[in-house]
């Protein structure tokens, strides 16, 4: 069993059942996980933070208001952090706090803040695990898709026998390799760098070139990837989309700044996707102060800038590179023009006057066109559908390589 690289955040509420916790956060390491424990403060009257640094090798965490880091706000950092968060045990009092959207604490205040899946292994008493004010917490949660460790039966802490003892740590254990074993996708393991929206060249302080690009295919495609298990980078020019989640974004603005940032996050990329819209020229001198404009008509020297995808054909080796030709006509000849100019595997082909296809529009109409010569057209339909089928080209093509 290796969870390894996955970052678990437990969330520990006060019962006796803590000192299973402490068992299971010792497994949890031992498997490969990082491991980032919260405490309530009745959960550190039986077993202390010191014992879960200890067997966790992290910070433990229990106090809204103790902020380690003045850089960061500790709870959200926490929330963001975690790949997923389990709270064991779980408490009637924690249960009915999460399903009520109350956040007086740092734990509860965590748990609304995350988007991870939340794992929840309750333990209590029998008569409050059947109580229906818990049950109907618990069915709440259900339907917020929390996952629940089913507690076992048996004879509990407080003397009852019957169902309310924490799931055992193997148990729980096991439940998780499952949910992360689903989780897998076919680019787990890829490192996918995608380029997006347009460049900008600057004339003079006030004055630019750019283009109508609005990065929402590269946004996508980042987004599919990330979701199909890639490690993502997104290089993106000055567009106003948030970044999609698991995606580690670079921001940019000139070709010049996307050229540096692309050729210094390729050298271990498995696949480069370049849906960006380039600049192919900039203003030979950007002028420091503002032109003044006379009476006469202006002209304006433009110098070429550097191809970045040319760049990266020249110099691959095991990579795919995926390259994108918005075209006016003749759609197919312009296109595979650059697929071989490039050198690249496969070039996305939009013609720009179809209906449903170019720029800032949510759906596209695509010709995908491969080295092998096989052609792919692809149906108007949204661009994220259209990232998902490039992203199927990309993994045959990656079969074919090796
Ligand atoms: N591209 C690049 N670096 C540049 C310009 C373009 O990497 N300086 C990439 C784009 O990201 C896109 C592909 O190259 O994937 C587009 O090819 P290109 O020949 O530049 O297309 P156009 O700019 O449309 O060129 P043309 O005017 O020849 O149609």
């Amino acid at each position: 069993m290796s969870f390894k690289g996955k970052k678990i955040l437990l969330c520990v509420s006060g019962g006796i059942a803590v000192f299973k916790t402490a068992a299971l956060t010792s497994k949890l390491y031992q498997t490969g996980a990082e491991v980032k424990v919260l405490m309530t403060d009745s959960a550190t009257e039986f077993v202390t933070p010191l014992t879960f640094q200890t067997l966790s090798r992290n910070d433990v965490y229990r106090d809204t208001f103790e902020e380690k880091d003045p850089a960061s706000v500790a709870h959200i950092d926490l929330a963001d952090w975690a790949d997923l968060v389990l709270i064991a045990p779980a408490t009637a009092n924690m249960i009915g706090k999460l399903a009520n959207g109350i956040a007086d604490d740092m734990m509860s205040t965590t748990l609304l803040a995350t988007e991870a899946p939340i794992f929840v292994a309750p333990a209590m008493n029998v008569h409050m695990y059947d109580h229906p004010a818990v049950k109907k917490n618990m069915d709440v949660l259900r339907s917020f898709n929390c996952h629940f460790l089913e507690p076992g039966e048996g004879l509990l802490a407080c003397g009852y026998v019957g169902k309310g003892r924490m799931a055992e740590p193997e148990d729980i254990l096991s439940t998780l390799e499952t949910y992360f074993q689903e989780d897998v996708g076919d680019l787990s393991g890829k490192k996918v760098i995608v380029t997006a929206g347009p460049t900008r060249e600057a004339v003079d302080p006030v004055r630019y070139f750019t283009n109508y690009s609005s990065g929402k295919m590269g946004f996508a495609l980042a987004e599919q990837a990330a979701k199909r298990g890639a490690d993502v980078t997104l290089v993106a020019g000055p567009v106003t989309l948030t970044t999609p989640e698991r995606v580690e974004r670079i921001d940019v603005i000139t070709a010049e700044e996307m050229y540096q940032a692309v050729l210094s996050a390729s050298a271990d990329a498995n696949v480069i996707i370049k849906a960006a819209a380039v600049a192919d020229y900039r203003p030979s001198m950007v002028s420091t102060e503002k032109m003044k404009k006379s009476d006469d008509d202006m002209v304006i020297e433009m110098e070429r800038t550097k191809d970045i995808l040319w760049t990266l054909g020249q110099q691959k080796k095991d990579q795919i590179l995926v390259g994108f030709a918005a075209e006016s006509e003749r759609l197919d000849e312009y296109a595979l023009k650059k697929l071989e100019k490039k050198n690249l595997d496969l070039i996305c082909a939009n013609n720009i006057k179809a209906v449903g296809a170019g720029f800032d529009k949510d759906t596209n109409v695509m010709t995908l066109l491969r080295k092998d010569g096989e052609r792919v057209d692809l149906p108007l339909q949204s661009k994220h559908e259209a990232a998902n089928r490039i992203l199927d080209e990309v993994i045959r093509l990656d079969v074919t390589h090796s």
